[in-house]
């Protein structure tokens, strides 16, 4: 079975043809980061008139790749949520038309749940249940997942997920967009212990995230206190800046350090608690060479099976999305073309 998998909820414009859920046939990004980087990040406007332009040659391409026709496609599958709304658009729209037009099923995919399913994409082993942790730019979540189609929200973030506090922090040490691969390059020369970064656990029992604190701890840390205790911060008023390659590389460790932390401690944590004896990570942090050094050498300690994904399917990928839906379809769980994007 074949399912055409279609992608726009951000930045990348992706088709892809999976088949029986699993075996990736092709996967075609087309990034559109040259177009945000003079901006300092994702402008929805941009992105979704890049979408249209790509998304048809993405498709084309891939069904090339797969050696496949649009004939051969037994099910579509797009992310309807969450992601920006004119991106969604996008893709939803693109997805109702083939699905009509070739009166084939339409399946509405969650954007985050695909992510997790990235671990599953051209692996034999039987990854469930386990604990899912996604780590991506808009989201930081725990999940338990029964099956593909069978989880359940542990925690999630209460304000800046992880990758948009890498953003954020490398934005403040003037290392452009986006900032993870970035800080992950320059931490690696630097010193983790440098600076004593928050690790924000919250309540001990808690599975939710908050790194907005983290971020401002570095934040202070870079350009001295604001002036006045709890003022509102006047940035063009502050001491500090300027800081050399050595500070900077010791602040990006020292903050990855911190976040890594947490994500690993929660992560563990669910197990646990849980009971699972697996765990799946999926999203663009999930790149991060820290994070996944730290999750193998926590998971060997604690006996849990760790399923990361290649690092070509963490970030926003349409492989993922065909994947998913190839399960959502199997199951019935096919969708009208009223299907409706949603940004939440
Ligand atoms: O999953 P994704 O492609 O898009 C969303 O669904 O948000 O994730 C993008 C995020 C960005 O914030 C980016 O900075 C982060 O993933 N990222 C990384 C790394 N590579 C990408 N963060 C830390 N280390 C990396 N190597
Ligand atoms: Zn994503």
């Amino acid at each position: 079975m074949l399912t055409l998998g279609i992608e726009s909820s951000c930045d990348e414009t992706s088709a892809a043809i999976v088949a029986e859920g699993r075996r990736v046939l092709a996967n075609v990004v087309a990034t559109q980061e040259d177009l945000h980087v003079p901006y300092g990040g994702v402008v929805p406007e941009i992105a979704c008139r890049a979408h249209l332009v790509e998304m048809v040659p993405a498709i084309r391409k891939a069904l090339r790749d797969a050696g496949a026709e649009l004939d051969d496609v037994d099910g579509v599958a797009v992310v309807h949520r969450p992601g920006l709304i004119g991106s969604l658009l996008v893709g939803l729209t693109t997805a109702k038309t083939l699905a009509w037009a070739l009166d084939k099923p339409l399946v509405g995919v969650e954007h985050i749940l695909a992510h997790l399913y990235a671990a599953a994409l051209d692996c034999d082993d039987d990854i469930y249940p386990a604990v899912g942790l996604v780590v991506s730019g808009g989201h930081t979540s725990l999940y338990r997942c029964r099956s593909p189609i069978d989880t359940e929200l542990l925690g999630s973030t209460t304000d800046d997920a992880a990758g948009e506090a890498f953003d954020k922090v490398a934005k403040l040490l003037g290392l452009g967009y986006p900032g993870g691969p970035v800080i992950d390059r320059m931490a690696r020369d630097g010193d983790r212990t440098a600076h004593d970064f928050p690790r924000p656990f919250l309540a001990p029992d808690s599975f939710d995230f908050s790194f907005s604190g983290l971020k401002t701890a570095v934040l202070y840390k870079c350009k001295g206190q604001p002036p006045g205790r709890g003022k509102a911060p006047e940035p063009g008023r502050w001491e500090g800046g300027g800081l050399s390659e050595r500070e900077v590389a010791d602040m990006a460790a020292s903050f990855q350090e911190a976040v890594v932390d947490v994500l690993v401690g929660k992560a563990v944590g669910a197990c646990k608690r849980t009971g699972e004896e697996r765990l799946i990570i999926g999203g663009g942090v999930a790149c991060n060479s820290r994070l996944r050094e730290r999750l193998e050498e926590a998971c060997g300690e604690n006996r849990i099976r760790l399923h990361l994904p290649p690092r070509k399917y963490c970030p926003d990928n349409a492989a993922m999305v065909a994947g998913l839906g190839y399960h959502l379809l199997r199951a019935g769980r096919t969708a009208d073309l009223a299907l409706d994007a949603a940004p939440r």
